[in-house]
């Protein structure tokens, strides 16, 4: 069985070139941040602060995140709600990156993410995958773009859906969210020794796909 680590900053399009890598390869496509939005939801739902570890480890307590896959994609339920279609809001994304601090919160998710790529041949996207997660990976990825790139395509995003968006606010919340997942004491964002760096800031999808296909082929 064969596992993929894709780490990475937000908005270095992980899980676009993850979800397809994943098809081209016949893999699992495991999309970790999914795990920690699913959580963070809870947290807002239930009103509890970021900043209160304690009430935050009462919280996982209660918390079960699981995974489905419906048509070859990946549902996240929190205590057996699929909450997909909730979770990719910037308000869960900034809960997501704050709580995924602490120590409670990432051991409530380790095991199972573990678990999943014992099952089959998975590639797996996160911050941590290749650092921690699966420190065995056949192949680790970190991805990165300037953050001047990665914000102008989360600007074309949110425009091409209709939405409104400042270019250099976008930027600003990109550079807070990198620093709080750099910076933090537990399973930082950091690319692993052992892995192969891509910085797609000028490259086309179907290029990095081609390349982390080329690397797998290496080490396959
Ligand atoms: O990739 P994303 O934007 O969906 O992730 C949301 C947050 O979850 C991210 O800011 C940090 C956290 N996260 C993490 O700490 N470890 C992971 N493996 C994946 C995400």
């Amino acid at each position: 069985m064969y596992s993929i680590a894709i780490d990475g900053p937000a908005g270095a399009g992980k899980s676009t070139i993850a979800k397809t890598i994943a098809q081209r390869l016949e893999f699992i496509y495991v999309d970790t941040g999914a795990m920690y939005r699913a959580m963070a939801l809870y947290f807002i739902r239930n009103g509890v602060d970021a900043k209160d570890e304690t009430a935050i480890n009462a919280a996982c307590e209660k918390i079960h995140v699981g995974i489905a896959y419906e048509d070859g994609t990946q549902q996240v339920l929190l205590n057996g709600e699929n909450v997909t279609g909730l979770i990719r809001t910037e308000e869960v994304g900034n809960m997501a990156s704050k709580t995924s601090a602490y120590p409670k919160v990432r051991a409530t998710l380790l095991d199972l993410q573990r678990d999943l790529a014992k099952k089959a041949d998975i590639l797996m996207d996160g911050r941590d995958i290749g650092t921690h997660v699966l420190p065995n990976a056949d192949l680790k990825i970190y991805l990165t773009a300037s953050s001047k790139v990665r914000a102008k395509r989360r600007y074309d995003e949110l425009i091409a859906k209709g939405e409104e968006a400042d270019l250099d606010q976008i930027e600003q919340d990109i550079i807070i969210r990198d620093k709080q997942d750099m910076e933090r004491e537990i399973a930082p964002l950091k690319q692993a020794d052992d892995a192969v760096l891509v910085d797609s800031s000028d490259m086309t999808i179907e290029e990095v796909v081609s390349c982390v296909v080329e690397e797998f082929e290496k080490v396959k």
